[in-house]
């Protein structure tokens, strides 16, 4: 099967009252980690990539070990770009080979970002690819914004339909209290998503799938063992699950994962050279940090996403 879209994926989800992953990629032990928890769940997944992926481990590179995973496998996945940031990178993207782009035009001014999705969504529709908008910015303490009500950059509801109806875009990130990286709380503060915003979005655009950015749950077990072994990754902390999974089952079809696979293969690495420090064969650590994604990339989709057996 080639790389699919996720118009169909999308269209399941939402029905289904599940999200499908879309989990970060950087190398070739990631890749295989995710494609091997999706195999074995029966899951559908997105593949993302960042720009910053991009200049790590280059374009034909991910490429190729993306198009490996998914001959290996059969399963339907979607590579998409994370965050791109301006008309040139999504072009870039979709030239070579990409089945969706994210236009993440949520920096500039309500007008601007409608401009400059829609000349994305008008060069990716004429080839076949789709596209995901972002309204509202997702603050986090990492950087140095304050999250009250106020400050946070929700996604004001009164815009979207406006939004997609201009943009033409085929998804939607917004920002109900999410935010990027491993230190998403402050301690002691209790994480809250506005769980209203995303009903009155909901309601607002029936059957239209959103997206969540932001939404590693920090999973305690990776980082006590980070920190167990050399580690200093304390005050870390995420989304509670049982919101994603409620999330999962309202309009929420795309759930973003990067930091927690991070963690998880963070944790393998740290564990198996710390035990074994005469070890100094990349494959003994490396294959740690594998089988520690993979794990987790299984217990995301069975127990958070509910995206197992979808295909
Ligand atoms: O949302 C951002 C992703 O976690 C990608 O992070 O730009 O460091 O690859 P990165
Ligand atoms: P996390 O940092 O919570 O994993 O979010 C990842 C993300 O949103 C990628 O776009
Ligand atoms: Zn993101």
């Amino acid at each position: 099967m080639p790389f699919v879209t996720t118009t169909e994926m999308f269209k399941k989800a939402y029905s289904g009252g599940y999200a499908v992953g879309a989990f970060n990629v950087n190398n070739m032990e990631i890749i295989q980690g995710i494609a091997d928890a999706a195999a074995e769940t029966r899951s559908p997944i997105i593949l993302q990539v960042s720009n910053g992926a991009r200049k790590y481990a280059r374009h034909v590179y991910l490429m190729k070990l993306i198009e490996a995973a998914e001959a290996e496998t059969s399963l339907p996945i979607a590579i998409h770009l994370d965050h791109g940031e301006d008309f040139e990178i999504c072009k870039s993207c979709i030239d070579g080979g990409f089945t969706s782009v994210m236009i993440d035009g949520s920096k500039h001014s309500f007008s601007e970002n409608i401009d400059i999705t829609r000349k994305v969504t008008q060069y990716a529709h004429a080839r076949g690819v789709v596209v995901e908008g972002e309204l509202g910015r997702l603050a986090g303490i990492e950087d140095d914004v304050s999250v009250s009500d106020e400050d946070a950059g929700y996604t004001q509801p009164g815009e979207v339909e406006e939004f997609v109806t201009r943009t033409g875009v085929d998804s939607l990130a917004i920002a109900i209290g999410t935010s990027h990286g491993a230190f998403k709380f402050k301690p002691g503060q209790i994480p809250r998503l506005r769980f209203d915003i995303l009903e009155e979005v909901a309601r607002r655009l029936p059957g239209f799938p959103i997206v969540l950015h932001g939404a590693s749950s920090v999973i305690k077990k990776y980082v006590d063992t980070i920190n167990a072994n050399g580690g200093a990754l304390a005050d870390a902390a995420g989304i509670p699950e049982p919101m994603l999974r409620e999330a999962a089952k309202l309009a929420v079809c795309k759930i973003n994962i990067d930091s927690d696979l991070r963690l998880a293969m963070t944790a393998g690495v740290r564990e198996t050279l710390v035990k074994s420090p005469e070890e100094w064969d990349p494959r003994k650590f490396l294959l740690a940090g594998r089988e520690n994604v993979k794990e987790l990339v299984k217990d995301k989709i069975l127990n958070v996403l509910g995206s197992d057996n979808k295909i």
